[in-house]
């Protein structure tokens, strides 16, 4: 069975069909359990062998977190309220003052406001490297260096980390590295096969796929799982809705079949692109136009993912100019829904980072980013056709 077929059967299966009469996964809409009597509680509560109280875990999240470390082909999962509570509690999981950070350039905003702004005023330092150049890793590290930050594809530069060449260098010095996998995900690319040690994602994309729930997973090894839930996630917070939970595993049902049709119509998108002479900088990891393209097609062997992006001829007017003119592809943020999706990233998305940094990551003031759904790609198409006409 290959991977994509497999992938296929986990997405149904894992987290589910155990010892339950529901066919469908139920949902445990409750915030706390009973107990029969003052001497169980207090067991309950010594062994947590059984559902608690939801900041504690809940079975429709088990479920889920089953799920997609099955898909990550990981030991265990937890999942948090969005992408960015995964991000933070990975991180206030292994590090404490003192440490230091050494992350790509290439990273969501709000990953850059974490690694730049909150976490230096617990006294944790990060220095950023440009995404592209596993040396430039290698040259930042310091004695202190606890952990390596990656987010690749970057959003929503699509510059690559060398993950393996990254990887390497971080075993060699025990750093852990993390890794967001939201842009990709496992259909397209396997961090943990890569030598990463901790994966988080934005659930809220690819994986709910409806755009309906706002959700985060970290996929690591189990005692980093069990210090991440008895830690921060308890203490910070911030958990999921069993009710997100239920949405986005029903999402995942049909999530390796959307990424097939997401990476197609996506390819087809980048082809058509590259091709009209009002387009500029068109960038999609699986189109020989990008400069890393022979590391996108062995880094990412399931597909390039479902975002594009480029520039129009004529600059950021000139975008904002296309922007106002889609009529089928939706002004908004957001990626991995089944509707395409577009943006102007340095004035929404990406508005909170420093122009300076980035510039400095890729990001042109033009940069436009279509998160290209499951249409009719010739629908697509033709809309984007038409908007260019009216620029
Ligand atoms: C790559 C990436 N990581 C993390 C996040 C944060 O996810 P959330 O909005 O679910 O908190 C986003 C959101 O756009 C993202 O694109």
């Amino acid at each position: 069975m290959s991977t994509e077929e497999h992938l296929h059967t986990l997405a149904i299966h894992a987290g589910e069909d155990e010892g339950l009469p529901d066919v469908a996964a139920p949902l445990h809409m409750a915030s706390t359990f009973r107990y029969a009597s003052a001497a169980e509680a207090a067991h309950a509560f010594e062994t947590e062998e059984r559902p608690i109280y939801t900041r504690w875990g809940n079975p429709t999240l088990a479920m889920l977190e089953a799920k997609v470390a099955a898909l990550e082909g990981g030991e265990a999962a937890l999942a948090t309220a969005s992408g960015m509570a995964a991000v933070s509690t990975a991180l206030l999981t292994a590090l404490q003052a003192g440490d230091h950070v050494v992350a790509t350039t290439g990273l969501y905003s709000g990953t850059y406001s974490l690694l730049t702004r909150d976490l230096p005023r617990f006294g944790v330092e990060t220095t950023l490297v440009e995404a592209t150049n596993p040396d430039a890793f290698a040259a930042a590290l310091r004695p202190n260096t606890r952990a390596i930050y990656l987010e690749s594809p970057g959003n929503p530069t699509l510059a690559l980390n060398d993950v393996a060449a990254i990887t390497a260098l971080a075993r060699e010095r025990s750093i852990l590295t993390f890794m967001d996998n939201t842009f990709a995900t496992p259909f397209n690319q396997r961090p943990l096969e890569l030598g990463v040690d901790v994966v988080v994602h934005s659930a809220t994309k690819f994986f709910c796929g409806h755009g309906d729930a706002i959700g985060g997973v970290i996929v690591a090894p189990q005692d980093f799982i069990t210090r991440a839930l008895k830690g921060p996630l308890r203490t910070f917070g911030g958990c999921m809705s069993p009710f997100n939970a239920w949405l986005i595993a029903r999402g995942i049902h049909t999530f390796p079949l959307r990424m097939a049709r997401h990476n197609a119509n996506a390819l087809r998108v980048a082809e058509w692109l590259a091709e009209q002479p009002g387009i500029t900088g068109m960038r999609y990891p699986w189109h020989p136009a990008h400069p890393q393209y022979a590391l996108a097609r062995a880094q990412m062997p399931g597909g390039g993912g479902g975002v594009v992006v480029f520039e129009v001829a004529g600059g950021e007017q000139a975008g904002a100019r296309l922007l106002d003119a889609v009529r089928l592809c939706t002004r908004t943020v957001s990626l991995g829904d089944t509707r395409t999706l577009i943006t102007h990233a340095a004035s929404t998305t990406h508005r909170s980072v420093p122009k300076a940094a980035r510039l400095a990551a890729g990001l042109s003031d033009g940069l436009v980013r279509l998160a290209v759904g499951l249409e009719a790609v010739e629908d697509i198409i033709a809309d984007l056709e038409q908007a260019l006409r009216a620029v």
